[in-house]
């Protein structure tokens, strides 16, 4: 019998070992990291829109870098660390991430649909440049596009974080 693939992603903390196969469950060779984090782990909170690395909406963060995980395999992140913005709220207190207050404070969206990936695509930012200047931000998310135009809240709410290098 066929030895059956699996492997490994850490997501939020927390290990998931996830078969290769064709089964309801298992891990297509052709899903995207997006399609597994929301369907196959319920992760919704990643959105799916462009599906051609244009938009920003599906990014995550893969061993500290900003990603677009609909441009990328799942097969692909055998070993990889990946947190969502589901996994920015504090574990044990629940309490939001400062950077998803911030947004929440400076009404930093309107639908919000692009929300969950510029909120990520800034964390990657603040983590390897805690007092980013605005050029800098504006720079950070040339990827990410939002159709409500909420860029001058979104940039006053970064840059209110970094201010502060939380
Ligand atoms: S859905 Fe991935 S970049 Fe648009
Ligand atoms: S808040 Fe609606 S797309 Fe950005």
């Amino acid at each position: 019998m066929a030895e059956t693939k699996s492997i490994r992603l850490t997501v939020n903390g927390q290990m998931h070992e996830l078969d290769v196969g064709s089964k309801p469950g298992q891990i297509d060779p052709a899903h995207t990291l997006v399609y597994t984090l929301r369907e196959t782990l319920g992760l919704t909170g990643t959105k799916a829109a462009c599906g051609q690395g244009a938009c920003g909406a599906c990014t995550v963060i893969m061993d500290g870098r900003a990603v677009n995980s609909c441009k990328i395999l799942t097969i692909e992140c055998d070993g990889k660390s990946i947190t969502t913005i589901e996994g920015l709220k504090d574990p044990k207190t629940g309490k939001l991430d400062p950077l998803q207050q911030a947004f929440i404070e400076h009404f930093a969206f309107q639908c919000g649909f692009c929300t969950p990936g510029i909120i990520m695509t800034t964390k990657a930012l603040l983590a390897e440049n805690p007092h980013p200047t605005e050029e800098e931000i504006k720079e950070a998310l040339s990827g990410n596009f939002c159709r409500c135009v909420s860029h001058y809240h979104v940039l006053k709410a970064v840059l209110s974080v970094a201010e502060r290098g939380e």
